[in-house]
């Protein structure tokens, strides 16, 4: 029988939610954060299916840290990938997470660069549970390539 994971999460968690899932906490375990000491995980599915997972990187210089979020999205750009699904995200201190770890504002931009605003955010509370949000719900009234071109 399977293993019974992601309780109280309505409506019942998918088997590709529950893999990107897991593809963002393994992400995390990869965090290089010796600065803060927070360690971060992220997770994009692209539209066709292919996961991409990234964790934040940080610097002795501060400034040039980057998020798990951009580690992750720029994986997939890099790799050719510009449609996305979804993207799953968490942290916290020490590698605990201890709550949801919400993207920066600056990952929501460039979130936003590449994605709608009605993709799927899964924000990871524990190892077991997730809220669901969305790219919109996250950035109001974002500003878009689209309005690059009026
Ligand atoms: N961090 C992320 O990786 N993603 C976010 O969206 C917020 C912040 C990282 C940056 C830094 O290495 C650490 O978390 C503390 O801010």
């Amino acid at each position: 029988m399977e293993k019974k994971v992601f309780k109280n999460e309505i409506p019942k968690p998918t088997k590709e939610e529950k893999e990107l899932v897991k593809a963002a906490l393994d992400g995390m375990a990869n965090a290089y954060a010796p600065y803060s000491g927070y360690t971060v995980g992220a997770a994009v599915r692209t539209s066709d299916g292919k996961i991409f997972n990234g964790c934040n990187i940080e610097n002795a210089a501060y400034s040039p840290c980057i998020c798990a979020e951009r580690t992750a999205l720029f994986k997939a750009v890099s790799e050719g990938h510009r449609s996305f699904a979804s993207i799953a995200v968490c942290g916290g201190k020490g590698g605990r997470i201890k709550g949801v770890f919400p993207p920066c504002g600056v990952c929501r931009q460039v979130l936003r660069e590449f994605c709608s605003t009605d993709m799927p955010v899964l924000l990871i509370k524990s190892k077991t549970t997730f809220e669901r949000t969305t790219l919109g719900e996250l950035l109001p009234m974002s500003f878009s390539p689209a309005d690059i071109d009026k």
